[in-house]
């Protein structure tokens, strides 16, 4: 103990300032304990204010010894500040820790739609025979979709498309890719043309297990010089084999099309029963995928050939039919399901 009792006054001041500092757990605490200890209205800043009153000769002492305390408390404050940060890092270190060892987590992988690969698979198939890929408009006009197919207005085969029709006279949605083939020899007219061409069809049917009002096609068609029923018969007997097989047999079924003539149905043998007959093939032992023939002359004229010169074949297929085929599917209506389920199967 001090025999001046301002200097034991700092000494307690420091003593009670200390041990209140021992009891600070967190920033807050810590900021109102500077306030309290060496704010402006803490008691150790009063003895600095009150020196001047003090006798001369004690001054200096006071003065010092103040000093020190505030020094003291500063350094403790910083030691303190110090403490918490680290016990904050600490903690968040531990709570939000990360364990580099385990193993990723693989992001689910998207896949491509089966009618995609389908589409793929054919664009392939025939991309190695010559065939290039041709897109044509979804919207048409009753010209291309009919007429200059041979199908005249009130032509009684207009019965086998259900047609949307738009509000517009003359718009429809096209009923089947069929009308690209006039597209493309407009375009390439007097050129040979060896295209495929893929896209949606809708036609107005009941929706059903066979039917969807929305669907796909890939239309074949050679126009040249001497392309004669073996042609299309050879290009369509590889294309089958290279999509179901080599083994894959083939018939060729006389049909009608108002755009081909002759014209043609193509089956392969039901590769779920081998051609004995079965519930896919509905007991008959094949499957039809396709119809074809030879483009009519008419049609080869309306897109700008010389039917005595040139001549060609043409065909078309569903692609979510034969997507059926290939994979069993018994419900065209999945197709448009978006039923992951199904999906994640191809
Ligand atoms: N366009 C016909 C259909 O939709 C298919 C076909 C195309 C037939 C080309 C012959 C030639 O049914």
């Amino acid at each position: 103990m001090s025999e001046i009792p301002e200097i034991n006054e700092l000494d307690a001041l420091q003593t009670r300032a200390l041990e209140e500092l021992k009891m600070v757990s967190d920033e807050a605490a810590l900021q109102a304990w500077r306030v309290a200890h060496l704010g402006r209205n803490a008691p150790l800043m009063q003895v600095f204010s009150r020196l001047g009153q003090l006798p001369k000769e004690l001054r200096p002492q006071v003065g010092q010894r103040a000093n020190q305390v505030k020094q003291a408390l500063e350094a403790a404050l910083e030691e303190r500040a110090a403490a918490l940060r680290a016990e904050a890092l600490h903690r968040a270190l531990e709570s939000e820790r990360l364990d580099v060892t385990l193993p990723g987590r693989r992001p689910e992988q998207g896949r491509l739609h089966p009618t995609t690969r389908t589409l793929r698979r054919i664009v392939r198939i025939f991309a190695e025979m010559g065939f290039q890929v041709y897109r044509s408009r979804e919207v048409e006009s009753d010209a291309y979709n009919f007429e200059l197919l041979n199908m005249p207005a009130h032509h009684p085969a207009r019965d086998l498309w259900d047609t949307f029709y738009t509000t517009i006279p003359g718009v429809l949605l096209r009923t089947h890719t069929s009308p690209g083939q006039i597209h493309v020899m407009r375009e390439r007219a007097p050129e040979p043309v060896r295209v495929i061409l893929p896209g949606m069809c809708y036609r107005y049917e009941q929706i059903s297990a066979r039917s969807e009002i929305q669907f796909n096609q890939v239309e074949v068609l050679a126009v040249g010089r001497n392309i004669t029923f073996s042609d299309l018969k050879g290009t369509l007997n590889t294309f089958a084999r290279r999509l179901f097989g080599e083994q894959a047999r083939t018939r060729l079924r006389p049909s009608y099309f108002p755009f081909t003539e002759p014209s043609a149905e193509m089956d392969v043998e039901c590769f779920v029963c081998g051609g004995k007959g079965c519930t896919v093939c509905k007991g008959s032992g094949w499957l039809e995928i396709l119809g074809c023939g030879m483009v009519h002359p008419t049609v080869l004229q309306n897109g700008g050939y010389d039917p005595q010169v040139f001549s060609g074949f043409a065909a078309g297929m569903g692609l979510e039919r034969i997507t059926m085929l290939l994979h069993r599917i018994e419900d065209i209506r999945y197709f448009w399901a978006n039923d992951v389920r199904f999906l994640n199967q191809f």
